[in-house]
């Protein structure tokens, strides 16, 4: 039987094109396969470098790649062998798959988020079909179950998969810290510490927000002067916003103290190791950022590699992640939403039909995080 064609968003490279296209379809094929309808698609920087064709490779076999990789869905329709989900059930599909290499230990357990061969595909980035679709299947693994009160907030669990990640590779730097109490009186393993996220995107805010459930006291320090929609959302949540167009690093740091941690989610050079020469003693930097490659830039490498050193510094990236930092997402989202309702309906800038992903992906960039809506 011929599939019914379905719209979706995709890049067609050859013809550098981003257009509507005719998607067949698909249908469950293994016992442990999942279909699900999509809800809402987030569009993000990876989206809309895409759409410059910069990188986007199609699946073999196929001219367009469709788009979209921070997706809410719902089940519709379950395989044989599926446990744990059944029609009806809300869920957050992740985006990395393994590379085939028998020899590469992390794809081989599930952890293709620190693939060696770097032969890894990526639904909706690489060689594999996103999400920007009514409907697709998926392997029952690669999928996460979100509560239906999360209804509003899920589709932001995928981009604050990258703070979960972060921070987990940071608590496990800093066990090294023996004669620090992790718990801190119920208050949280950051109570105490102080952390700097360096930009006020959704990046930046979705992990200002995970710092400060830790317990850290949280400063966003970004572009723009205050007044501005993001500095407003900064201290709704209770962190301090300070622009780097006030205020330079040296002072940044006197008026802080020691900075124990700083997450960069910002995806320029310049700016991100300026601030490296103010992180603290035993401090951790957690390195979010993609940026594109320019021209070489100044920056003070003595200062900075003598300040690693004397003072034991770490430096770690995030990219993609775990299952269970999906789980850790889900679970956190409902903990921003219960403390800052407010907050996290502003994250969400619009909610768009499938016909605005030209103006959404090829326009200006606006508001923090724009999502299309296939219901
Ligand atoms: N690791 C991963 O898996 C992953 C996944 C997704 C995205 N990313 C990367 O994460 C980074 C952040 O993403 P996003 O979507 O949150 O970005 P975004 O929406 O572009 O936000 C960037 C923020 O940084 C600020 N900024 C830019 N240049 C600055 C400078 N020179 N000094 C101080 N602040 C500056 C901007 O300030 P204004 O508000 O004034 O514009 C804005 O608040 C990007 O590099 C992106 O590629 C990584
Ligand atoms: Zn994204
Ligand atoms: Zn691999």
């Amino acid at each position: 039987m011929k599939a019914r064609m379905m719209k979706g968003v995709g890049v067609i490279p050859t013809q550098r094109e981003v257009a509507l296209v005719d998607h067949p379809e698909p249908a469950i094929s293994h016992a442990n396969q999942i279909k699900v309808r999509t809800l809402e698609v987030g569009i993000c920087g990876t989206d809309r470098e895409i759409c410059t064709f910069a990188y986007g490779q199609p699946p073999k076999g196929d001219d367009y790649l469709l788009l979209g990789h921070e997706c809410l869905g719902q089940v519709v329709e379950v395989g044989s062998g599926v446990t744990g989900f059944k029609s009806g059930d809300l869920v957050v599909p992740s985006v990395r798959r393994p590379c085939l290499d028998e020899s590469c230990a992390p794809c081989r357990e599930g952890r293709q988020d620190f693939c060696f061969t770097w032969t890894f595909t990526e639904r909706g980035i690489n060689q594999r079909h996103g999400f920007m679709t009514e409907v697709f299947v998926e392997e029952q693994s690669y999928l996460t179950a979100v509560p239906q009160d999360l209804r509003d907030v899920a589709v932001m669990a995928e981009p604050l998969t990258i703070a979960e990640k972060g921070l987990t590779q940071a608590w496990e730097v800093q066990k090294r810290l023996t004669w620090e109490h992790h718990n801190r009186d119920g208050k949280g393993r950051g109570y105490g510490r102080n952390a700097v996220v360096l930009g006020a995107g959704p990046i930046g805010l979705l992990g200002a927000m995970k710092l400060l459930i830790e317990g850290f006291r949280v400063f966003i320090y970004s572009r723009s002067p205050k007044p501005n929609f993001k500095a407003d959302i900064t201290e709704s949540i209770g962190a301090e916003y300070i622009s780097s167009k006030e205020v330079g690093v040296d002072e940044l740091a006197k008026r802080i103290g020691n900075i124990d941690l700083v997450y960069e989610a910002v995806g320029e050079g310049h700016v991100s190791f300026e601030l490296m020469r103010v992180l603290g003693i035993n401090g951790v930097y957690i390195f979010t950022g993609i940026p594109a490659e320019r021209e070489t830039i100044p920056v003070y490498a003595d200062n900075i590699m003598r300040n690693i050193t004397l003072k034991n510094q770490a430096i770690v990236g995030t990219v993609n992640a775990s299952p269970q930092a999906f789980v850790d997402a889900i679970r956190d989202l409902g903990e921003f939403k219960k403390r800052w309702p407010g907050a996290m309906k502003a994250l969400i800038t619009g909610r768009h039909g499938i016909d605005a992903h030209r103006e959404l992906l090829l326009g200006k960039a606006t508001g923090i995080k724009n999502v299309i809506s296939f219901t």
